[in-house]
């Protein structure tokens, strides 16, 4: 009797194992049905010329869509390098995805795809194929329609150059997150507005800039690891970044070396308090990268328009003070 009990519980075991593990190879690169933003490129060169700060500055498309740790380097030096993909982006146990081709070249990159699929991708982190991107590397759902329209107006500008890029790569654990975890699920109703906050030295202007364009809010908040859930008040630093050992012995560094967001909220002893004015802060950031092994994206926002750089500091300042001493941005394990 007792043995046709735990018989009967083993096989049920299997069973819910077994459809568990079913479930997650049947829905991980699920096909989203989310609906075409209702917008048009343009070749006007003025908002072409808007689309090319946005992607070589704040918004740092450059430093993510390069081919090599070579590009990398010199992406970050200012090099405008062609945001030909190709680089891998290793997310720990959870697979490695590789970095696409974002020149419209019509076999490899983006002529593939329509102007639709492109502005669905930007505003609903929906990726061309229908698959879902992982929506916190690129928080641009609420970008305005006309930053949306000038990003997308300058990839249709850029030189085509064919460059093959391999398939992302999922482990086991990786598929089961992305089914579960809401950063790899779309951004389904975002709130854009028509036009950005000018650029001009207002909170405005430096929150849109730190929500959905700069992005620092997706490294400035301590996230989970493997979901990338916020673990911390925003802003308030403490987010861990695996070291990328290939990289690292690339540029000559340690390969075990991890990095560590400090807080930016005004609190006396945070990262963003060290900048007792604006001038101080705007040198920081033409200085540009001094931790090679920092993943924040210093060469682009060294770029960043004085405006835009004093629209941060006003924004960052405004926010309610968060107590987190992030003493250590570099440390080892
Ligand atoms: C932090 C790095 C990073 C930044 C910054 C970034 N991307 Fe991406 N992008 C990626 C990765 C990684 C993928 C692939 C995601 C995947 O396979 O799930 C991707 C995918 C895409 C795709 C889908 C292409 C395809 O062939 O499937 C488009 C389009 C895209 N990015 C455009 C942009 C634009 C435009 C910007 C700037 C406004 C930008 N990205 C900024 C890392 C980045
Ligand atoms: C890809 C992740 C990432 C993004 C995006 C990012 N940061 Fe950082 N940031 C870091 C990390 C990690 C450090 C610590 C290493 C270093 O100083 O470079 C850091 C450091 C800093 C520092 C301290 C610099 C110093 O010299 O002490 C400031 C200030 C800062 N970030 C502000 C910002 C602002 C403002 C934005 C948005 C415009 C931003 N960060 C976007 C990851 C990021």
């Amino acid at each position: 009797m007792i043995k046709k009990i735990l018989l009967g519980i083993l096989i049920g075991l299997f069973v819910v194992a077994g459809a568990f593990v079913t479930y997650i190879l049947l829905s991980w690169d699920k096909i989203y049905d989310v609906p075409y933003p209702d917008l048009q490129v343009t070749a006007d060169s003025t908002v072409i010329a808007r689309g090319k700060y946005l992607v070589h500055g704040p918004a740092h498309c450059s430093n993510c869509h390069v081919s090599s740790f070579a590009d990398m380097v010199s992406a970050d030096q200012g090099k405008v390098t062609p945001l030909k993909g190709g680089a891998p982006f290793p997310l720990g146990p959870l697979g490695t995805m590789y970095i696409p081709n974002l020149t419209p070249d019509s076999n490899t990159g983006t002529g593939r795809y329509t102007d639709g699929q492109l502005f669905r991708m930007m505003r609903h982190v929906v990726k061309p194929d229908g698959t879902a991107a992982l929506s916190v590397l690129m928080p641009f759902w609420n970008m305005a329609d006309e930053d949306l329209v000038a990003v997308v107006s300058y990839l249709r500008s850029m030189e085509p150059v064919e460059n093959q890029v391999k398939k992302s790569e999922w482990s086991f654990m990786g598929k089961a997150i992305r089914v579960f975890a809401s950063s790899f699920h779309p951004v389904e109703n975002p709130t854009p507005p028509s036009y950005a906050p000018p650029m001009a030295a207002t909170v405005e202007r430096g929150e849109y800039l730190a929500r959905y364009v700069a992005n620092c809010v997706g490294c400035h908040t301590r996230r989970d690891p493997m979901t990338f859930e916020a673990l911390s008040p925003e802003y308030s630093g403490g987010f861990e970044f695996e070291p990328f050992p290939e990289f690292h012995k690339y540029i000559g560094e340690d390969p075990e070396l991890w990095a560590r967001s400090p807080n930016i909220t005004p609190h006396p002893n945070s990262a963003l308090s060290k900048f007792k004015t604006v001038e101080e802060w705007k040198a920081r950031f033409r200085q540009g990268r001094i931790i090679k092994i920092s993943p924040m994206h210093w060469g682009p926002f060294s770029r960043m328009t004085d405006q835009d750089l004093e629209a941060l500091y006003i924004y960052l300042n405004s926010l309610e003070p968060v107590e987190n001493d992030v003493t250590e941005t570099v440390f080892k394990k």
